[in-house]
């Protein structure tokens, strides 16, 4: 039997959004997609009309889709697409690709961070060290690191990135799982300047789930990639995501009312009871960014310093 859109009533609908029980056609889904990424936006005032925005793009179907809503939404707010070429082989040339050929579909200038080039190492690398077996983690936060770098050498005054509902509610309830009480205070969908150094951090697709954004991209012919990480697969996050995915399953709007409870109720009170507790920033004596460390190398300047000993280690062991 055909069904028809439940919003215009006219076309045939071909998507099903279980959270919401509703049929779309994919002009009113793409509309209404638009439209929740809108609401984020104005709901935590994420965007003011002097800001000039980087966005973090990695080939992905959530960044490439925030990419073009952003484009398409405020159009006359300065947007750069930010890329870090991560040297995996043909991963990240094929998630090159994909980005080069976004920012020509959404005519906005693309900066392309090459690790190889700059800091003279590949993810692979990491492979040899003591992060052989975390290799995503070191990955996270040396991309966590650069987000902020390049975004402030360029002088942009936000960076925006494609984390969606799903990303934030495993996000979150790992931090419940592990009473990481600080990471929970720190996820924000806007989380604003907290050091001159420190650039200010939106999440717009913060309404939209993984399944809206592949759907969204698909629809709009996005380039996207193709390829996944080969370091990734078994992570631990994509277990999460599919144990979250079973609860959702006979609870449809499980992961909307978890966020909404959890940004409406329990964020106000852990920082009301937090308030005393402020997390001290120091500048990194070695990179002079922003760190919780004080007198020590930052995070990223420790295992910058691990892969580079070992790749020396090993070319002088070759030679
Ligand atoms: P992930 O941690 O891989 O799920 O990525 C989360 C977000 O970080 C993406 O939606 C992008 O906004 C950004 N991102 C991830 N990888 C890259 C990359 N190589 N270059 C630029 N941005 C990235
Ligand atoms: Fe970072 Fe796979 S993209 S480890
Ligand atoms: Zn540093």
């Amino acid at each position: 039997m055909v069904v028809k859109c439940k919003r215009c009533g006219v076309n045939n609908a071909e998507i099903y959004l279980a959270h919401s029980n509703l049929r779309l056609c994919p002009d009113c889904f793409m509309l209404l997609t638009e439209r929740k990424v809108k609401h984020a936006v104005e709901t935590y005032k994420m965007i003011s009309k002097d800001d000039n925005i980087g966005i973090a793009v990695s080939g992905g179907k959530d960044s490439s889709s925030l990419a073009y809503i952003l484009s398409k939404s405020f159009e006359k707010i300065p947007i750069t697409l930010i890329h870090i070429d991560l040297g995996i082989p043909n991963y990240s040339q094929h998630c090159l690709e994909k980005v080069k050929e976004l920012s020509k579909i959404i005519d906005r200038e693309l900066v392309v961070y090459s690790l190889e080039k700059e800091l003279g190492f590949k993810i692979p690398d990491f492979k040899a060290t003591i992060y052989g077996k975390k290799m995503c983690s070191a990955c996270g936060a040396i991309k966590r690191y650069l987000f902020n770098k390049i975004t402030y050498d360029l002088g942009l005054t936000k960076i925006a990135t494609g984390h969606n509902l799903d990303d934030t509610v495993e996000a979150l309830f790992n931090s419940y799982v592990e009473g990481n009480v600080g990471a929970l205070v720190r996820l924000r969908p806007f989380l604003p300047k907290t050091h001159p150094k420190m650039m200010p951090k939106i999440k717009p697709l913060i309404g939209l789930t993984d399944m809206e954004c592949l759907i969204y991209a698909e629809y709009r012919n996005l380039p996207i990639r193709s390829l996944g990480c080969q370091f990734s697969e078994s992570s631990r996050t994509i277990r999460r995501k599919r144990l979250l995915n079973l609860l959702a399953e006979n609870m449809p709007n499980f992961k909307h009312t978890f966020i909404s409870s959890h940004f409406r109720r329990l964020l106000p009170c852990l920082e009301t009871a937090l308030k005393d507790h402020e997390t001290k920033i120091y500048e990194c004596p070695n990179c002079g960014m922003p760190t919780s460390l004080e007198g020590v190398p930052c995070h990223f300047c420790k295992i910058v310093s691990i892969v580079l000993e070992k790749k020396d280690k090993h070319a002088s062991e070759a030679g």
